[in-house]
């Protein structure tokens, strides 16, 4: 065990995505530091191609209200006033989750209703919690990740691995995030209203800010599998 390991463990230990979230801005110079360490990410070719948008101040507010009317207005046109509203995301969600990928999905969501207090059926309190992606869980930032849409799927491995050094990279300045494929769903309105061209495609958002470590959505922590079920040894 290096001192490195250790730091670098610990980071990635008390890293967890941030449904909660104080309104006090993150310095530029934060910001900046964070997307200075995050991109030196790995990336086929070091074609880099991760780009982002980051709201700040007053913006975030603005782009926040429109999101939000955007899904509402959507859901009341589908004719319920809560109802998650249709995807349409640049890059295609998964066409289905089975065996542990389910177990997974469903566990983490449980743990999600749980800490909120949503009970199992409570389809108006889950819709609600939903909603919170739309407002940001209260994030004073949120930075949309675009890659070159001819760089395909590489192009979005590379930026997951840049999403994921974000994240971590904040984890150490005390920034909380949270990665949301659910802003991605809405690619449509993000490009109209940030003007990204046709020629990027949205992957995901991720808003981020100091925690609010009180909030419900804060208290809960997922597991991970065990080494033995993600290595599959050849020797
Ligand atoms: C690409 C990506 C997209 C995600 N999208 C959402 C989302 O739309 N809404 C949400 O609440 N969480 C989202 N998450 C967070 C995951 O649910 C979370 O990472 C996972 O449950 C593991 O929990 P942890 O991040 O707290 O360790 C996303 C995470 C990733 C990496």
């Amino acid at each position: 065990m290096t001192p490195e390991y250790q730091t670098l463990s610990e980071v990635f230990a008390a890293r967890h995505s941030c449904r909660g979230f104080r309104p006090g801005p993150v310095p530029r110079e934060v910001i900046e530091q964070i997307v200075a360490t995050a991109g030196r990410a790995p990336s086929w070719c070091n074609a880099q191609p991760w780009q982002l948008i980051v709201t700040t101040g007053a913006e975030t507010d603005r782009f926040r209200a429109a999101l939000q009317a955007q899904v509402t207005g959507e859901a009341a046109t589908a004719g319920s006033a809560t109802a998650a509203p249709g995807a349409a995301p640049d890059l295609p969600f998964p066409t289905g989750y089975s065996g542990p990928y389910l177990d997974r999905r469903r566990t983490c969501g449980w743990q999600l209703y749980e800490a909120v207090g949503v009970g199992k059926g409570d389809r108006a309190g889950s819709a609600r919690q939903m909603l919170e992606n739309f407002r940001l869980f209260g994030a004073p930032h949120v930075a949309i990740v675009t890659s070159p849409a001819e760089l395909g799927p590489y192009g979005a491995m590379d930026c997951g691995g840049f999403v994921t050094a974000f994240t971590l990279a904040a984890q150490a300045l005390g920034v909380a995030t949270i990665a949301q494929a659910a802003l991605a769903a809405q690619a449509p309105f993000l490009h109209s209203y940030f003007s990204i061209p046709d020629d990027r495609l949205v992957l995901c958002g991720i808003s981020f800010g100091y925690e609010d470590p009180d909030h419900p959505a804060n208290g809960f922590r997922t597991a991970r599998a065990e080494v033995a079920d993600i290595i599959d040894w050849k020797a």
